[in-house]
Formats: C-alpha cells, structure tokens, sequence
C-alpha cells in the first residue's frame, strides 16, 4: 500500500472537502440538494475582468512564469485601491504581493513568521485555515474564544498576561467568516496598542470587506500608520465573484510581505498573468458597479433572517459578508443538526464545529444563491428544524 504521511493521515480532512462528499452522496441517490454550505459566489465574474483576461490571454508574452510578488501594474492599481478605499499609502514595490488566492497567503504566512512552538492567536470560531496553518508552520495555535455577548470580537483585555507575553502573531477577521461580525476604531485601535506593547504581528484577513450594507468595514492598516507589524490579507474572490480565478493579494510592513513573498517563491510561482491583469480591472470598479453585488447578499442575508425568524431560531444579526450564524435549537448538535437538515430537508449548512469548537450550538447558512434557490431553501428551513 502507499505510505502517506503520519502527519497527513493524522489530519482531518478539511471540512468543506467533507461536507461536499456528503452532498455527493445525497446526488448520487437522485436527490438535489440546495447547497448553503460553502461561501463560493452564484454571480458572475464582472465583464471588464473577463474581458482583460479573454485579451491578455491571446498574447503569448503572458504565458510564462509572471515575478513571485505579481506584476507591478498589479501592484500599482492594488495600491490606489488601497489608498482610494482606507485611505492608507502603501508601496506597490516593497509593501505589496499578489497572491493565488488569499487563502494561499494566509496559509504560508506564519511558515515566514513563526518559529517553533511559537504562540499565534487566531478566532474561535473561525476560518478553519487559521489554526492548521499556525500548526502546519511549528507553530502553538492559541485560540480567543468568541461570544455573541462580546459581538463576536476578541476579548483582548482577557488575554491572560503570560500568554499576551508568549503571543507572536495575532490573526483577526472582519468582517468575519463565520460569524458576519465587524470591527470598529475602538477594537483596532486597542489591538494596534496591545500588539504594541507585546510586539506582536498583527493579521488582518480583510477578504468580505466590500460585502456590507451599511458603514464600510475598516482595515487593521488604518490604525498601524508606519505599518510597523501590520499584514492584511485581500481577496477578489468574494467582491468580484472570482472565486475560481485564485487572486488575492498581502499588503503592510514591507519585511514582512517580504517574508512571505521568499517562502512562496519555495513553492509556487505568482498568478497567470492574464487573471492579474483581469484583476486590475476589477478593481477599477466603481462603488456604483459593485451596489447590485452588495444588494444581492443583502437581500439574501435579509430573506433568510425572515426564514428564520418565522421558524423561531435566533441568529446574529450580520450586516455585512456572505453569511448568517444560527443557532441550533437545543437538544441538538451542530453535527447532527447539520445531518438532519441534508437528510430530511436537502438543504446543506455547515456545523459550526467547523470553525472550532466554539461553533458548537451554531450553523452557517451561506447567503450566496440564485434568490430561488434561497428562497426555496428558507421554505424548507422555515418549517421548524427537524427535533
Ligand atoms: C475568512 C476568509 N479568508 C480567506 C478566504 C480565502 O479566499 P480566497 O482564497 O478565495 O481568496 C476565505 C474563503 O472562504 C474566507 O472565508
């Protein structure tokens, strides 16, 4: 038999590549399944990127191996991005590198920044990503519980002081996958001064920022102004619905964006260059060009609350990103609610256990379908949870 890893073997498989095999399942017995489990986008990908990437496609220049941290036009259109939307200047040479998708950054990130057995902090819940990078790079996982009483923000002043002392990097996401919440000036403010005081590196995955109804999220950038140990992850997968094309980007403290463009050079190379291009498009949107997109998770997060309000099951109240966090009705686990609901209704959700164990007594409902599909699928979910 082929030998594999002991550390392979010993990992779980990531939760959306088991939640999908569950779906599969389900088709394969001739059943359709209205998937809410991932946050993968239904519209699509804006024309003007579709038409960078048709064009610079057919030029055979862009064929070849694109520079590890992207291209510079990349990098400069990244850059007045940056500056248009936060306000912050970053240097498109030195504080910038594009990225397969940010997920791919946020991965290889602590592999630049940790040594062995070094503390990092990251949300529970959370993007699964967080603590199997920590990990996978030597690192100790340390997780901040999150609470609805706290608005799903990290509790900084509970931080006991030893670990405060041990922590090396802290990670932070808003607005948060999976919870909806975001962050103000108190609570960026208040990590700049604590990563201040403990020399921390401070993470900021920014990836739904442009998904919200009301106040613009902020970025961690903001509230570092020399960027002295800030590094903020984006991504054009949600805000332009380019999920498949594998783009994103890492800007802020340019040793550190440094670092990892040194350990991605190891192990990949940058981004087709046609899709790079296709990026710089996509950025030169206009908020008026994205406000059918943000209308569309709106109304989604909006018909979906209604579902839910109808059948009784009390979620937070997210006004921003792709998703809503629910609770499961008593007596039940996330696991099992989860289950039930594929078996029973064909409506696939994610069990809040998949964003650490803090998610117990919480699913993830994905706001991201044809509004039939989501009205169809609140219909089901309507009609009480299965006891
Ligand atoms: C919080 C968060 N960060 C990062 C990503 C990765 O996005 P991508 O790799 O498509 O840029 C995701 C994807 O779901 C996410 O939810």
């Amino acid at each position: 038999m082929a030998r594999i890893a002991q550390a392979v073997t010993a990992q779980v498989a990531y939760p959306f590549a088991t939640l999908a095999a569950k779906k599969r399942a389900m088709e394969v017995r001739g059943h359709t399944v209205i998937d809410l489990s991932i946050g993968d986008a239904s519209l699509p990908a804006p024309d003007a990127a579709v038409t960078a990437l048709r064009e610079r496609s057919l030029l055979a220049a862009h064929h070849h191996y694109s520079s590890y941290n992207g291209i510079l036009p990349l990098r400069r259109a990244i850059a007045d991005w940056i500056d248009r939307r936060f306000g912050v200047a970053i240097d498109p040479e030195r504080e910038v590198t594009a990225l397969m998708g940010s997920k791919e950054g946020l991965f290889r990130f602590p592999q630049a920044v940790l040594d062995p057995g070094d503390a990092a902090l990251h949300p529970d819940p959370g993007y699964p990503v967080y603590p199997l990078a920590i990990r996978d790079a030597g690192g100790r996982p340390v997780a901040m519980d999150l609470s609805e009483k706290n608005g799903f923000l990290p509790d900084l002043g509970a931080i006991p002081e030893k670990t405060r002392r041990d922590v090396r990097m802290i990670i932070v996401n808003f607005p948060s996958n999976p919870t909806g919440a975001t962050a103000g000036p108190a609570f960026y403010g208040e990590l700049y001064r604590m990563a201040v005081r403990y020399d921390w590196i401070v993470v900021s995955d920014n990836a739904y920022c442009e998904i919200y109804d009301g106040a613009p999220p902020r970025a961690a950038l903001e509230f570092d102004p020399k960027h002295e140990r800030t590094v903020e992850f984006f991504s054009f997968s949600k805000t332009y619905s380019m999920t498949g094309w594998r783009l994103g980007w890492a800007c802020g403290n340019a040793d550190l964006v440094q670092a990892l463009v040194k350990v991605k050079g190891l192990q990949d190379s940058a981004p087709f260059e046609p899709v790079q291009f296709a990026g710089i498009a996509a950025l030169s949107l206009s908020d008026a060009d994205l406000a059918p997109t943000r209308r569309f998770y709106a109304d989604n997060r909006a018909l979906m609350k209604k579902a839910l309000d109808a059948a009784g099951i009390p979620y937070f109240d997210a006004q921003a990103g792709f998703y809503l966090w629910a609770r499961v009705p008593a007596g039940l686990s996330a696991a099992g609610l989860t289950d039930r609901l594929l078996e029973e209704r064909r409506v696939l959700v994610t069990p809040g256990t998949a964003f650490g164990p803090n998610g117990e007594g919480w699913f993830r409902i994905a706001a991201t379908r044809h509004p039939d599909e989501m009205t169809e699928a609140a219909r089901r979910i309507s009609q009480g949870l299965p006891a």
